[in-house]
């Protein structure tokens, strides 16, 4: 099956997004939307900071692609007037490129380095002295002859970024001052997040539209405002021009195949498929994917995960079982269990 769908409502940025994402980034603190205790907590750390005209704390963010890390690191640097240098975990693949970039920071400065769960582990080991007393030991020259320096840093801050934090090693973890993690936005948000995107793009959103897109967003901001973007194309060769009423908005959602709940083709043919062939469950991972036709790993990687987080799905030792709420989505009855059985749900 092609990848196609995805690319509405896949959460990773596709194609040339990260460019377009750019230029929609929030410029401060209080223009990043939602996840308050995170935000309120990151006030008074940065203010604190600034009090003291010291550098921030180490800081690492987590949480799933497309909730906001990459722009709240900017956010952070901003607030705290530092430039942010960005790297990322695959990037580093020796200890030298780290030590470069380390060298060359200036007091106050921000690393920004996202994916650190892919850090190679002998560049993360230069990080940890980095990281805990700003030192760098290098080592010049190879064989008996080789020296051991010690280079001293200046106080920097190091932002992590990652959407595995179980894969991060305890050392590295335990070096940041505060962990921050970001869950899926309410609808609330993702709505003032298109209103704002909206102005940015010079476009007129009708309130009910962006509640039509804000529904459908998957809880994700990137999502929220790729589907704006591809209904504004919408409204322009329907000849709405710059206004996005409702009736676009859902005429549009509905070429892109995306329904009332956000979900995509590929999330309705596996609901589907598990309550029209295996009466809903449950059923096992494999045979649950050979029946859609796709791999394992894309049904457990791409499919599953946000059906089981919008409570459609349910993982159970016995195998995947489809919830009340999906056979009401799609509109079948589900059968009465046989005497003696137990129900489902
Ligand atoms: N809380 C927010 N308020 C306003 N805009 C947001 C917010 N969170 C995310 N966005 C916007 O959503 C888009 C995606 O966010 P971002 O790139 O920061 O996600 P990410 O968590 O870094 O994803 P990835 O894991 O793929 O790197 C960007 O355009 C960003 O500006
Ligand atoms: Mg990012």
């Amino acid at each position: 099956m092609s990848g196609a769908p995805r690319e509405v409502l896949g959460g990773q940025a596709a194609g040339d997004e990260r460019r377009l994402e750019a230029a929609l980034r929030p410029r401060s603190l209080e223009e990043f939307v939602g996840q308050s205790d995170v935000r309120g907590n990151l006030q008074v750390f940065i203010r604190a900071a600034r009090e003291r005209g010291d550098a921030l704390d180490h800081l690492l963010l987590c949480g799933p692609p497309g909730l906001g890390k990459t722009a709240l690191a900017h956010v952070v640097a901003i607030e705290m007037g530092a430039p942010l240098r960005a790297t990322s975990g695959p990037v580093l693949e020796r200890p030298g490129d780290l030590a470069a970039l380390l060298s060359n920071l200036e007091a106050g400065d921000v690393l920004f380095v996202d994916e650190i769960h892919r850090l190679h582990p002998a560049v993360e080991e230069i990080l940890y002295p980095a990281m805990e007393d700003f030192h760098l030991d290098l080592l010049i020259g190879q064989g008996p002859g080789a020296q051991s320096v010690r280079l001293d840093l200046p106080r920097f801050t190091l932002v992590g970024a990652t959407t595995r934090a179980g894969l991060l090693t305890a050392p590295l973890r335990d070096r940041f001052g505060y962990v921050a993690r970001l869950d899926y936005y309410p609808q609330d948000d993702l709505v003032a997040i298109l209103e704002r995107g909206s102005e940015r793009l010079g476009l007129r959103l009708d309130p009910e539209a962006a509640a039509v897109i804000g529904a459908r967003a998957r809880g994700t901001p990137r999502i929220a405002l790729r589907l704006l973007r591809r209904v504004r194309d919408f409204a322009e060769v329907e000849g709405a021009g710059s206004r996005i009423e409702p009736r676009i908005a859902r005429f549009a959602l509905e070429r892109l195949g995306v329904d009332t709940e956000g979900f995509d083709p590929l999330d309705r043919a596996l609901l589907r498929t598990l309550i029209e062939k295996f009466d809903g469950g449950p059923v096992g991972l494999d045979t649950l994917a050979a029946a859609l036709g796709e791999d394992r790993g894309t049904v457990e990687d791409l499919i599953e995960p946000y059906l089981l987080q919008a409570g459609f799905l349910e993982r159970t030792p016995r195998g995947r079982l489809a919830t009340r709420a999906a056979w009401d989505h799609l509109g079948v009855v589900p059968p009465e269990p046989a005497s003696g059985q137990r129900r489902l749900f």
